[in-house]
């Protein structure tokens, strides 16, 4: 427990150990999960539980700050497990207490608690909620990063809630920023944070900062990681987000293609291919990756910032190899739909290679080029020269 005002206090509880976060996300750093407890002259609210296997340091740590006192309203950010976790054991304790959260979140708990007749309030951007002499209001917050997203602005405090947002997994102990002991991994952790869990959402971070971004904040209390108190980290949460979420058009086309090759055809294939595009579009920047030359990251990254893209896939046991597959499973997939992609290969008998990865770019809603350019075995000058056609045809279609 730590005291941030005269009536507001910390019950965060640290997962130092954790490792692996919502299965995406490697955590080195640990994490933790804040809530913070505001009492009011008249009421008293909570905001955030915990992850349920962190019931009972939660408990001890929310009985330490109320003394005694019952639990008026618990305010949920979002539903996400990791904050909602504690629910329904808290209401087995405080069966009286009344769940105050946007209208989609209302609709989650219900299935996420499995209680019938939940005590909800329902709030929507603007709404305010009353303590006595502390004042709450909602800001909705959708995509950041769940549609029921909001954050909670404490008015005679100006403390702002921000759930996950400007939030990172970094178990620091001493909980402020001011004493953070190593700034930079701090940093890491902060960028990491924001590409896996906003990167999908930049236009919603946009208009997240623009609701954010006259309030008089003088902290920031996240529901991962550091609360943010000084000028300089709170300034430095907020120009990041808007950095890395501003719109990036590449200044020329980026057309990356992405092969493997036991034997070299489909690297053949890839740069006959590249040449046609360029022939087509020769501002381009057009360059074929060797898939087990790269790492996951660069590749991933590439595909993602790409304009179009072409995926080389030649046939090995009646598929795909997984290179392949493993590109694929890193694209995010709620920007990449509609994205031009086509594909090529070569093949000895059966090709099942270039079937199963469209499938695959079909699930992920890309915009996939009738054509697919295969050949069997090793390609001919003439199917050299067809693919040089194909690539330029394809380019055209851009
Ligand atoms: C271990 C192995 C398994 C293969 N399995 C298949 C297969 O199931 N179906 C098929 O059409 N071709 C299969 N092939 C043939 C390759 O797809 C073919 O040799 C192709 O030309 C390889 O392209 P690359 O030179 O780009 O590696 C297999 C090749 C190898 C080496
Ligand atoms: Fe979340
Ligand atoms: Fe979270």
């Amino acid at each position: 427990m730590k005291q941030l005002s005269k009536s507001v206090y910390y019950t965060g509880t640290l997962n130092p150990n954790m490792r692996v976060f919502d299965v995406i996300m490697r955590t080195e750093y640990g994490t933790s999960y804040n809530s913070y407890i505001i009492k009011g002259a008249s009421q008293t609210a909570l905001i955030e539980t915990s992850h349920a296997s962190f019931w009972d340091t939660f408990k001890e740590d929310i009985d330490s700050v109320l003394n005694g006192r019952g639990i008026d309203f618990l305010i949920l950010n979002h539903t996400e497990p990791d904050h909602s976790g504690c629910v329904a054991r808290l209401l087995q304790e405080y069966p009286n207490l009344t769940i105050v959260c946007s209208q989609p979140a209302a609709l989650y708990l219900k299935n996420i608690t499995n209680i019938e007749n939940l005590k909800i309030q329902i709030v929507r951007d603007g709404d305010t909620l009353c303590l006595g002499d502390k004042t709450l209001r909602f800001i909705n917050a959708p995509f950041l990063h769940w549609p029921d997203s909001m954050f909670t602005w404490l008015e005679e405090d100006n403390f702002l809630f921000s759930c996950d947002f400007l939030g990172c997994h970094f178990c620091e102990p001493e909980v402020f920023d001011t004493r953070i002991h190593y700034p930079e991994k701090y940093q890491d952790a902060l960028k990491y944070y924001y590409d896996c869990i906003f990167g999908p959402f930049p236009t919603f971070v946009q208009k997240g900062l623009e609701k954010i971004k006259d309030l008089p904040i003088r902290m920031i209390c996240p529901s991962h990681g550091p609360i943010l108190t000084s000028r300089e980290y709170i300034a430095n949460a907020m120009w990041a987000y808007k950095t890395w979420s501003a719109s990036k058009a590449n200044e020329r086309k980026l057309i990356p293609l992405f092969y493997c090759t036991a034997y070299g055809n489909t690297a053949k294939l890839a740069e006959a291919i590249r040449k046609g595009i360029l022939r087509t579009l020769p501002n381009a920047e057009v360059n074929a990756y060797n898939l087990i030359e790269h790492t996951q990251d660069e590749l991933a990254a590439l595909l993602n910032s790409s304009d179009a893209f072409l995926i080389g896939a030649l046939t090995i046991n009646r598929d795909a190899v997984p290179p392949i597959w493993q590109l694929l499973s890193h694209v995010d997939a709620i920007n990449i739909a509609k994205r031009p992609a086509a594909l090529f290969g070569s093949y000895g008998w059966s090709g099942e290679g270039f079937a199963n990865t469209a499938e695959r770019l079909k699930g992920l809603k890309c915009k996939l080029f009738d054509e697919q350019f295969k050949v069997n075995f090793v390609p001919s000058e003439a199917d050299l020269a067809a693919a040089e056609q194909f690539g330029a045809e394809f380019a055209k279609s851009l």
